[in-house]
């Protein structure tokens, strides 16, 4: 049987691919995207047209499938948009569901993966909630411009600390419990890295590993709102919900630090420092 990855040409779910993949698992990749499939992977995965939002796609994407990665993208705001493909996995012998969740949503109803992963256990699908903290890509992606063109970090995280997790390492988990499915059922996984770090720590690793004076701007919330929506032209729902996740950052809910990487894969979690020497290009 074979593994439905979700998601798959995202942050995470490429490296829950190739992750399944070097562990000899054959893998069905899922998107609305399915050229950015074949570009990443080949004919290495058998790649499927599948819409969280088209209940018709589903059935192709869980044939002969037995484990699946599931994500939500961040565009589908509303926990309701996962039920139908939840409620269609109730009709397959799925011996474990891993759902990409969020740092410290067990005690936090707000964020739509709370819904979810409810949901998912009300499903009585037997499943391996993820729960990482922020993404190392979050600065090499979305923040990256201001880094490369203003030598800046502009994230209004204030004094914050966060213990980013690299989502190459988020991806390793994920594959581990998929290729355990008996052993991690029913379970939940808190995966962070092994440093909490604030944006002036952040700003000193990218100044030595580019040798450029890199700052820290600390913006409020109102100018990192309008540079990213009046001069970047992102999204205004998008922005605003990383207001949301940088506010609950300065109330400190992105700091803490497990071993449940360690415990997991038996390795350790890739540094901050590690992670931008091999994500150099994206920095300058
Ligand atoms: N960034 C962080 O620091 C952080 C931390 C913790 C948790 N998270 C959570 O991680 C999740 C995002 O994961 P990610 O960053 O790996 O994803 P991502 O890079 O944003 O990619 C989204 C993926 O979803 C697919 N997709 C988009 N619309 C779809 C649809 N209607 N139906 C099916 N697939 C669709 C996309 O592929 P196509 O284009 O082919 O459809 C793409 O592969 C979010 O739920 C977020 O809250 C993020």
């Amino acid at each position: 049987m074979k593994v439905l990855v979700t998601g798959a040409s995202g942050n995470v779910g490429r490296y829950v691919t190739e992750n399944l993949l070097k562990m000899g698992e054959r893998v069905v990749t899922a998107g609305t995207n399915t050229q950015k499939l074949i570009d990443l992977f080949q004919d290495k995965v058998d790649p499927v047209y599948f819409d969280f939002t088209k209940k018709k796609t589903f059935k192709n994407a869980l044939e002969n499938v037995d484990r699946v990665f599931l994500i939500r993208p961040p565009h589908l705001g509303k926990p309701e948009d996962l039920y139908p493909f939840i409620d269609a996995m109730k009709d397959y012998n799925i011996k474990l569901v891993s759902f990409l969740s969020l740092m410290g949503i067990e005690k936090n109803t707000i964020p739509p993966h709370h819904k979810i992963e409810k949901y998912i256990e009300s499903s009585q699908i037997p499943f391996a909630h993820v729960r990482p903290g922020f993404f190392m890509q979050n600065v090499s992606g979305v923040h990256s411009t201001e880094i490369r063109e203003m030598n800046k970090i502009f994230i209004p995280a204030g004094n914050s600390k966060t213990s980013f997790i690299d989502a190459e390492d988020i991806g390793l988990s994920v594959a581990t419990l998929l290729r355990n499915p008996e052993i991690y059922k029913n379970t939940a996984h808190t995966i962070t890295g092994a440093e909490a770090l604030d944006y002036f720590q952040v700003a000193e690793i990218l100044s030595r590993v580019t040798g450029r004076k890199i700052e820290y701007a600390k913006p409020g919330f109102l100018k990192y709102r309008r540079h990213y929506i009046k001069k970047r032209g992102l999204e205004k729902a998008f922005v605003n919900v990383t207001v949301a996740l940088y506010f609950m950052t300065r109330m400190g809910t992105a700091k803490d630090v497990t071993d449940d990487f360690i415990k997991l894969t038996g390795k350790k979690p890739r540094t901050f420092e590690e992670f931008a020497i091999a994500n150099i290009d994206s920095f300058q």
